[in-house]
């Protein structure tokens, strides 16, 4: 088999480049290891930035988000049982967020892709890929019993933290930088009515939450536990008892609570590995970086990357430029960095590091004080939490 593109991962990252370079008449062909059913299992978080919304739009993937997403104009930030709204909107001159559940987004590329008759491989087992540093890329794999190869002029590594590209490029050649946290979170899924009309970070003694959504009748909540947390321990009583206790006390009065739909435990880590671009291999997404989840920032750093890479191999094929190819890299990592800076700080902000020095908490403790009344540090809160520009 051959095509122009060889994309390794059918996440948001793998999809949503297929869907752009088809759009250009650039031919893909797509391998996941899961089945189409597994990657629409997964939840994952559900704040869009507009440039990502825009992106979605070049795909002709964007109607379903602007018909049931959620327009945000704010977000709240309580601290020990006080909410503070953080207005978006005025303090970005006009900018929102949308939310809308990254498997929503997962769903429409999936369907697009079907209907552009573009060919994916689900349930691909031993992917391998060679010759990225030639002329002629290859991958390896098995789909259905029978062994494939998979010719291309391009490899995009969009198979996550976990896949085989990164992990295929020599030790040398790469700069990890990483960083772990001493707590994961617990996220919980119900058919429940939002507590609030806008997303609430909670920080809290009793540990870091999030009151977020799908839909006005869908809630995603999460906690702040301890890494040895299993999510067994956890029945639904005791995952609303406990965001009860860490809520102020009109959202904890106004709580619905339910029967869970999905719960699940994950660790915190910030993560990037440098540079995003080998030869004719190029990572995007999760592949090259991981952020914390505290302000939703992986999946529009995914659309960023995708973005510059669709852009980069549209020029080649169009214009015989390798330009938009040199500069990938480097143009996605000054805004990967922003990102991780952002999503850094406000993890460090909100959840509760007990075991550092006291030292470290009165920091945070004036730091969110100096935030919560000045409208200068609000604005950076805004300016990144709504995305920096592209
Ligand atoms: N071969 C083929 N596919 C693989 C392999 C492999 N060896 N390893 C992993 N994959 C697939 C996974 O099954 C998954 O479907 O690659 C896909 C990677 O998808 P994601 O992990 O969702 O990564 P990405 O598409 O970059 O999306 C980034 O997802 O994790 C969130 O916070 C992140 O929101 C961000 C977004
Ligand atoms: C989510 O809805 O899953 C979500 C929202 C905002 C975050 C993280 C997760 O910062």
């Amino acid at each position: 088999m051959r095509t122009q593109v060889l994309i390794v991962g059918a996440g948001p990252s793998g999809l949503l480049l297929g869907q752009l370079l088809h759009r250009a008449g650039v031919d893909t062909v797509i391998v996941e290891r899961q089945s189409g059913a597994h990657v629409l299992s997964r939840i994952r978080a559900g704040v869009l930035e507009q440039g990502t919304v825009d992106l979605m739009d070049e795909a002709g993937v964007g109607a379903r988000a602007h018909a049931e997403g959620l327009v945000h104009d704010g977000v709240e930030l309580a601290v020990d049982g006080v909410r503070h709204r953080i207005d978006l909107r005025a303090l970005t001159g006009g900018k929102t967020v949308l939310v809308y559940g990254q498997t929503e987004v997962t769903r429409d590329l999936m369907q697009a892709r079907a209907a552009a008759g573009s060919t994916t491989l689900y349930e691909a087992t031993d992917v391998r890929i060679e010759g990225f540093e030639t002329e002629a890329p290859r991958a390896h794999c098995t789909v259905g019993g029978e062994p494939v190869e998979i010719a291309a002029d391009f490899i995009a590594g969009c198979d996550g933290f976990h896949g085989i590209c990164r992990a295929s490029v020599p030790r040398e050649a790469l700069r990890v930088y990483e960083q772990v946290y001493p707590f994961s979170w617990l996220g919980l899924l119900s058919d429940t009515p939002p507590v609030s009309p806008e997303l609430i970070y909670s920080r809290h003694a009793r540990g870091f939450s999030l009151c977020s959504m799908r839909s006005p009748t869908r809630s995603r909540y999460y906690l702040q536990v301890p890494l040895t947390e299993r999510v067994e321990d956890w029945s639904d009583q005791r995952f609303w008892d406990e965001l009860r206790r860490r809520l102020d006390p009109e959202a904890a009065a106004s709580l619905v609570t339910g029967p869970s739909l999905e719960k699940s435990v994950a660790p915190l880590r910030s993560f990037v590995a440098e540079p995003m671009r080998f030869g004719r291999l190029f990572l995007a997404g999760d592949a090259a970086h991981i952020v914390p989840p505290t302000g939703a920032k992986g999946l529009n750093l995914a659309a960023s990357d995708v973005r510059y890479l669709s852009q980069a191999l549209i020029e080649h094929y169009r214009e015989r430029s390798a330009a938009g190819l040199d500069h990938y890299s480097a143009r996605c990592l000054a805004r990967v960095w922003k990102a991780e800076r952002f999503s850094w700080w406000l993890t460090r902000l909100m959840h509760n590091f007990d075991q550092e020095p006291a030292f470290q908490a009165k920091l945070q403790s004036a730091e969110l004080d100096y935030l919560l009344g000045s409208e200068s540090a609000q604005r950076v809160l805004a300016e990144n939490y709504v995305g920096l520009p592209t």
